[in-house]
């Protein structure tokens, strides 16, 4: 699709997506494999996954991301509280960033945005925190803005994120309960004006029970819902 302009996004169930940049950086967003009900499991990741960037610390976006880090070689991006955190259970290789600032890395600048959710890890019945939840923009040179909004409800500082990058792929959390349900993240997209909709966060478990199906209905013609299985690139 021309909107990508050469990068492949391929979603993998729940909020986990490969990023595969043209200039050969490969990026993991909130990997959730093994315990993923939606999780292709016959899926190949790539040998090399340089990053693996977390939106936050809640076990269904960062369950797999030390296991994948050590086994393929990749630097865990993300915020703070959490990258010291996963530093304290084994990574070797972190970023840690916060909200409002930008990493480069060769090829792609990430940004780390607002979200409007919670972050934490249960251990025991210890709740620990890991900094507040955040959204990613990977602004790929020569190439598409993309924003996954990790999980959040709707806010009205999207437009900030509209103004500041304007992001023409959305991977939108919309499957409701814990994050935007498609009444929602219809008024997201009023607000973000992308080009591509990836809907994320749906049907992996049964609270969720938003389709990319009733955002399409809520949006104007032209808006492009991209309906992919996991495995499946735009
Ligand atoms: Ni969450
Ligand atoms: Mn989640």
């Amino acid at each position: 699709m021309n909107i990508l302009k050469g990068t492949k996004v391929t979603w993998l169930g729940h909020a986990t997506v490969l990023v595969e940049i043209p200039s050969g950086l490969n990026l993991l967003i909130d990997p959730f494999l093994e315990h993923n009900p939606s999780y292709p499991k016959d899926f190949q990741l790539p040998e090399q996954i340089d990053y693996v960037l977390l939106t936050h610390g809640h076990m269904d976006h960062i369950a797999d991301a030390v296991t994948v880090a050590k086994k393929h070689g990749s630097t865990i991006l993300g915020i703070y509280e959490l990258t010291s955190y996963l530093t304290g259970k084994g990574a070797e290789k972190t970023i840690g960033m916060n909200i409002g600032g930008t990493v480069s890395l060769p090829g792609v600048d990430v940004t780390m945005v607002e979200a409007k959710h919670s972050s934490s890890m249960q251990e025991g019945n210890q709740i620990i925190y890991l900094g507040v939840a955040a959204g990613l923009v990977l602004t790929v040179k020569d190439g598409p803005v993309l924003y996954h909004t990790g999980d959040t409800s709707v806010f009205s500082d999207m437009k900030l994120i509209r103004e500041l990058y304007a992001p023409e792929v959305l991977m939108i959390s919309m499957g409701g309960h814990f994050t935007m349900g498609p009444k929602e993240a219809a008024l997201a997209v009023k607000y973000l004006e992308p080009k591509l909709i990836l809907p994320i966060h749906w049907g992996t478990f049964p609270p969720l029970k938003g389709t990319p199906e009733q955002l399409a209905a809520l949006l104007p013609d032209g808006k492009i819902v991209a309906r992919v299985k996991p495995g499946e690139s735009m």
